[in-house]
């Protein structure tokens, strides 16, 4: 190991691997990879230097102890490889969701295992500001936030049939209620934990998937307030936005503006706080915290585990609401 050059194991080499793999470049780390496509492999090795690829995690794991992980695979496999990387007791990049449910997160309980979870949005500037905004103060109390999410999943991985990507599918933990989990963590770093959760989880479109496509949450927290999320994988144009509503204004953030806004009138008047930054700068600072991580100069990781699981407790609540009709009441 070289405290300079962490190498780092990315296991799973698709979009989001991919990237993490030429980060982690960019920061100066030894990167290796495994994914069980020879193709993926290959697409990786073209981007830039690869130390070494495996088609299996066991000869990945096998070959050497490794200073840091990053788990890019599909969700259904997630808590399975942070057991397996978590042996070599080194901090692991886990992308979100931690898992499919919060049953399958109860095997981590005596692993020791050390992981970062990668709820990305958190370390997107505009969104960090908006919630720095929100508990500032700035628009007195807050009485409902709204989070919108809708793009056509068609269009996100143009290089591939969506039906081939896991997203299409429920068992491999796609869908728009656990992918766009980003929302439910964003919720609960904004306002805690609701008391109660409504929800509807369906499959309504003409998309050719197997997992949800359409989410519609009501989310009732202490004090009366409310926050609502719609999530779905129909939509064009793409929309993300966050709109909070208090007693002295509305503050939103845009993602397509990049930009926190800031209204006090009945008209459409904004005061905007227009940002630069780019998509790729939120996984660079989960990749730097990484690495602080790796080499000390932090102790704990700001998405933990304990994270991962409060969101897969909402996940579970909306779909046992959706199944029964009923609001379920969340422990506190
Ligand atoms: N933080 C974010 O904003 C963000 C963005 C994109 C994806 N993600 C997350 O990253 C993960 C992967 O998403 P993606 O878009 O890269 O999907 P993808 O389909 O592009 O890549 C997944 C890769 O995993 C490989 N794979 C399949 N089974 C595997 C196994 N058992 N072990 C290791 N690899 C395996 C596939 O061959 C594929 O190359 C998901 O958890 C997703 O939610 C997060």
């Amino acid at each position: 190991m070289s405290a300079t050059q962490p190498h780092i194991l990315v296991i799973g080499l698709g979009s989001a691997g991919k990237r993490h793999a030429r980060n982690l470049r960019a920061l100066d780390c030894t990167v290796s990879g495994f994914d069980p496509r020879a193709d993926r492999q290959q697409e990786t090795a073209a981007e830039g230097p690869m130390e070494a690829l495996f088609s299996s995690l066991d000869d990945a794991l096998k070959a050497q102890t490794y200073d840091g992980f990053v788990i890019a695979s599909p969700p259904s496999f997630h808590i399975d490889q942070i057991i397996a990387a978590g042996v070599q007791d080194r901090w692991i990049l886990c992308e979100k969701p931690l898992s499919i449910d919060t049953a399958s997160c109860r095997r981590l309980a005596d692993s020791g295992a050390k992981v970062l979870l990668g709820y990305t949005y958190r370390w997107w500037p505009p969104v960090a500001e908006f919630r720095r905004r929100l508990h500032s103060g700035e628009i007195g109390a807050v009485r409902h936030i709204r989070f919108v999410m809708s793009a056509h999943l068609a269009d996100w991985h143009p290089w591939e049939r969506y039906q081939d990507f896991f997203m299409a599918s429920r068992e491999q933990g796609g869908g728009a209620l656990l992918d766009e989990s980003h929302f439910l963590d964003l919720l609960l770093w904004f306002a805690g934990k609701p008391q109660s959760i409504m929800a509807s989880v369906d499959k309504i479109s003409d998309l050719d998937i197997s997992a949800d496509d359409n989410v519609d949450v009501i989310a009732s927290f202490g004090g009366g307030m409310k926050a609502n999320l719609h999530l779905d994988l129909i939509g064009r144009p793409h929309q993300r936005h966050i709109i909070a509503v208090g007693e002295e204004g509305t503050l939103m953030w845009s993602y397509e503006e990049n930009a926190v806004k800031l209204s006090r009138t009945g008209e459409l008047k904004w005061e905007s706080q227009i940002f630069t930054c780019e998509r790729n700068e939120m996984f660079m600072g989960a990749a730097a915290e990484l690495l602080e991580l790796i080499r000390g100069t932090r102790t704990a990781p700001s998405c933990s585990l304990a994270d991962g699981t409060a969101a897969l407790e909402v996940v579970d609540a909306c779909r046992q609401s959706a199944a029964n009709g009923q609001s379920i009441r969340l422990s506190a």
